[in-house]
Formats: C-alpha cells, sequence, structure tokens
C-alpha cells in the first residue's frame, strides 16, 4: 500500500502528534488482524474516523467494503492523494472510497447511523477529545454497528482511561487483540441497548 504525509501533515494535521516512530505501523495492526480472523469486509458499509493516511480504510474498500474515509479539514487532500495512488489495476470493487470532514463531537450529524463497522486505527490519544469521540462513535453506531479500534496504550496520553471509562459509559467494550511487545491492544465494541 502507498502511502504519504505532506509537509503540512507533519504534526499529523494541525493537532498533536503521538510521540510514534511510525503511526502508519499502529493502523497496520489493524491490517493485520482483520486478515487473521478473516473479518469479512466485502459488501460491508464501513466508516474511519481519523483516518490520516487511510490505510485501513482504503484496504477494506480494496477488499470490496463500501467506505468512507473521515479526518480533520486539513487531512483531507493528502487522504485523496493516497486513494488515488491505491486504485487497484481492474478498479475499486464496490465503489472509490468517499473523503469528507468529520471533526468528533462537531460534524457527526451529517452522516447516517447505518453502518456496519467504523474504524479507528491510533486516534486515541488526546485527553481533550475523548468524551467528543464517544458522542461521535454512539451517532454513528445507532443502528447495531461494530467499532475496531487499535491503540497503542500510551499512559502519558490517558489512552487506557479511554478503554476503561469513557467507552465503556456508552458501549460493550472487548479487547480482541493484545500485542505485549508494542504495547497495542484491538478492542471491538458495540453501543449498549440501554443507549
Ligand atoms: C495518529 S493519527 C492516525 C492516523 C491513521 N488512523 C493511522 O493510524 O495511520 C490521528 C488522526 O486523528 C485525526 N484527528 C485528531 N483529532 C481529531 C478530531 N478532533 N476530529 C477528527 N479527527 C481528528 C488527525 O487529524 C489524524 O489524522
Amino acid at each position: 500500500m502507498k502511502t504519504t504525509r505532506s509537509p503540512q501533515m507533519t504534526g499529523c494535521s494541525r493537532t498533536r502528534f503521538p510521540r510514534s516512530p511510525c503511526t502508519v505501523c499502529w493502523a497496520l495492526h489493524l491490517c493485520r488482524y482483520f486478515g487473521e480472523q478473516s473479518v469479512q469486509l466485502a459488501g460491508k458499509r464501513v466508516i474511519e474516523l481519523g483516518a490520516g493516511t487511510g490505510v485501513v480504510g482504503i484496504l477494506a474498500a480494496r477488499l470490496g467494503a463500501e467506505v468512507t474515509l473521515t479526518d480533520l479539514p486539513l487531512a483531507l487532500s493528502q487522504l485523496e492523494v493516497n486513494v488515488s495512488a491505491n486504485m487497484p489495476s481492474s478498479g475499486w470493487p464496490s465503489s472509490p472510497p468517499s473523503v469528507l470532514p468529520l471533526s468528533w463531537g462537531e460534524d457527526h450529524m451529517n452522516f447516517p447511523s447505518d453502518w456496519d463497522l467504523v474504524l479507528c486505527a491510533d486516534i486515541i490519544y488526546l485527553p481533550e477529545t475523548y468524551p467528543l469521540l464517544v458522542e461521535t462513535l454512539t451517532h454513528l453506531c445507532k443502528n447495531g454497528a461494530s467499532v475496531y479500534l487499535s491503540s497503542k496504550m500510551r499512559k502519558e496520553h490517558e489512552t487506557p482511561s479511554f478503554y476503561e471509562e469513557h467507552l465503556p459509559s456508552r458501549f460493550n467494550v472487548e479487547l480482541v487483540h493484545r500485542d505485549d511487545k508494542q504495547n497495542n491492544n484491538i478492542y471491538k465494541a458495540s453501543l449498549r441497548t440501554d443507549q
């Protein structure tokens, strides 16, 4: 998969960027998990939040999912470039991924709630956004979507508190994979029925 970041993206768009040598590596944890678990992506309606390079969503689209990639406005032109660079030679099996702005806690009402899967790769590192992200996930998952989240468990960014406090306030949360060496967890979550 070809991905690039534009010069203005070195700060991971306008937000703070976690001190990670390679954010794509954390997204690849989720790609690998989908392959190992044979998670069915073809035909699914998928939205990715904080897509960044778009690696996970683009993989899903190449496998036949109908994908919407979202991020802050500044990140979108690079996402478009990565989508074009990764079009299969035979064309997209479903449709080309859509690229749209979605700032957590602000724009989610512009999106429907009928997704099959919501993907989140390495987006849990800004504690001030945790309540906003839960609000956005709650809207997107109203009709039963499953959320997959891959995170390096950075104590300095309070990442564990997102999974132990913020997300469980509205979602059933299951740890489905842990990489001890990389300190990376993958969670699957679904909106609690009492919400
Ligand atoms: C560390 S990067 C991860 C990118 C990509 N998911 C990956 O794993 O390669 C975090 C992404 O979250 C996005 N982001 C940060 N705060 C956001 C917010 N409030 N709303 C929407 N996206 C946000 C950033 O623009 C960035 O693309």
